[in-house]
């Protein structure tokens, strides 16, 4: 029999995110709007993570005001120096993964871990929605499980559609068939989706491909959880949330989730700070050298925490910058150069030119740069939380996707919302000049205003009465209605 006071604690929610900087950031905004509903979150990070969370960010400090909110950290057995992500590996290195799972499960096993007298056991595990493992776990322990997707729901949805595609000869892609080819046969997507926007996993001469094949099934092991949380809003992918409703029932798209739990610590008149799960030390000067700059007349450049680009690829974007004429903040992290001849060096020329039009940082307070009215414009490798900080921001994107949901997301962009430019593909100092100067200069009216009516709709949807607001509401009651009493 259950007492009282057990019936009134509040849902506890285990939050398992793949511990890399873009699925942590979004976690961590999900797991402090579940803070903000009163719930009670375990929240896994690896043992690497949760370091450097503390070394270079408030995230535990914020955390820490929430008695409900516990830390549950996890080695990923990997030293320090190891490189735990890269486009090889999907993202991140498998080890990392083999390593943390098992000692979750194990962890998950001790009931005395999880709750206590003023914790109830799991109500139900909020998986990242690239974790496989996730789906049998959770049946095996009768346990509800919801999955997060971080990237685009479109990135997803392409995903579903392997096999068909398969089917229709469009994977493999065939030498002679043109990658400017319109791709059949993703739902919602017909008529502007080329071969060479889809996930670059299918860009592969083998249909068996094992990358492809396993991203495809863990995709599709999504189908298997009670409910799906996307970081995304319906003004912004409907067609596509739309066309998932077939195979995935219930869905909740919450975002953009950053936004969200700003408009929620609002509206709650809560004292807390906003959860930014920036992994790597900011470097604030920047913020005073764009202070320095007239308004809309810089443009900020950023390619994620994984992009690695070669020497030679640097040079024609530090060239295409700089024969723009145009002011350019640019995010060189400490890793971003490749290849033989780069050392992981910056070169002395680059700096030494970048002194009179630009600014260089390792890692850069993202959101409130892309928020500086100096800031005309966003070179971006279309990762799904840079776009989704842009669109809210209103700032023009020009794309230069690397790897994996990039494409795609840069394809929506330039063609199907219109806030800005796609140059994937090329690294042409020509070409990425004329898209700065197209994107600040010729179309910078149309392109901005089209920018700011996205981030109203953006800012609308997590308001009350805006769609992911709604939605939120009602992932919060569905939670609620998974617990059950004496557990
Ligand atoms: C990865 C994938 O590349 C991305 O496509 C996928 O959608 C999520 O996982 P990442 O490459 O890091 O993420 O890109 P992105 O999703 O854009 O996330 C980067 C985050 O780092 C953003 O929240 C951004 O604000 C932050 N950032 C980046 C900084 O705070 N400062 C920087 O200087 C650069």
């Amino acid at each position: 029999m259950s007492s009282k006071s057990e019936v009134k604690l509040p849902a506890h929610v285990v939050i398992f995110p793949i511990p890399a900087q873009g699925h942590m950031n979004s976690m961590l905004n999900l797991a402090h709007l579940f803070c903000l509903s009163d719930f009670h979150v375990t929240f896994i990070v690896s043992e690497f993570c949760h370091r450097l969370l503390l070394k270079n960010t408030s995230v535990p400090a914020t955390f820490a005001a929430y008695p409900g909110f516990h830390f549950r950290i996890i080695p990923d057995g990997l030293p320090d120096d190891h490189p735990r992500f890269g486009a090889q590996a999907g993202g991140v290195s498998p080890a990392v993964i083999h390593n943390m799972v098992p000692l979750f499960k194990k962890m998950m096993a001790d009931k005395d871990l999880l709750a206590s007298p003023h914790r109830r056991p799991a109500t139900c595990f909020v998986a990242d929605g690239s974790f496989s493992f996730a789906a049998d776990f959770a049946e095996e322990n009768g346990l509800p499980l919801l999955y997060f997707r971080t990237p685009s729901a479109a990135y997803s949805w392409a995903f579903f559609q392997v096999d068909d595609l398969i089917q229709a000869q469009e994977i493999p892609i065939k030498a002679g068939k043109s990658m400017d080819g319109l791709v059949k046969g993703i739902p919602g997507m017909e008529g502007f989706l080329r071969r060479r926007d889809l996930p670059t996993f299918f860009r592969t001469d083998d249909a068996n491909d094992r990358l492809l094949q396993s991203l495809a099934a863990t995709t599709r092991q999504i189908v298997r959880a009670q409910a799906v949380i996307f970081n995304t809003f319906e003004d912004l992918e409907g067609p596509i949330l739309s066309a998932m409703l077939e195979d995935l029932p219930r869905i909740y798209s919450i975002g953009p989730i950053h936004e969200h739990q700003k408009s929620r610590i609002i509206e709650k008149k809560s004292e807390a700070s906003i959860v930014a799960g920036n992994l790597w030390a900011e470097d604030r000067s920047c913020i005073d050298w764009l202070n320095a700059q007239p308004a809309r007349s810089v443009i900020y450049v950023s390619f994620g925490s994984i992009t690695v680009v070669t020497r030679e690829q640097l040079m024609e974007f530090w060239h295409g910058l700089v024969n723009s004429s145009h002011k350019f903040l640019w995010v060189i992290r400490s890793d971003f150069i490749t290849g033989e001849d780069g050392g992981g060096q910056i070169p002395a020329e680059l700096i030494e030119s970048t002194k009179e039009k630009g600014y260089m940082v390792k890692w850069a307070p993202q959101e409130e740069v892309l928020n500086h009215p100096a800031v005309g414009a966003f070179l971006t490798h279309s990762g799904w939380n840079s776009t989704l900080e842009s669109i809210v921001a209103g700032v023009p994107m020009i794309c230069w996707p690397y790897f994996g949901d990039q494409t795609i997301n840069s394809r929506f962009v330039s063609e199907v919302w219109k806030i800005g430019l796609d140059i994937k593909d090329i690294c042409d100092r020509l070409i990425i000049e004329k898209a700065v100067r197209e994107v600040m200069e010729v179309r910078k009216d149309e392109f901005l205003e089209r920018a700011d009516g996205m981030a109203k709709m953006a800012k609308k949807a997590v308001q009350r009465g805006g769609s992911s607001y709604t939605n939120l509401d009602a992932l919060i009651q569905y939670i609620k209605s998974l617990i059950t009493i004496g557990t």
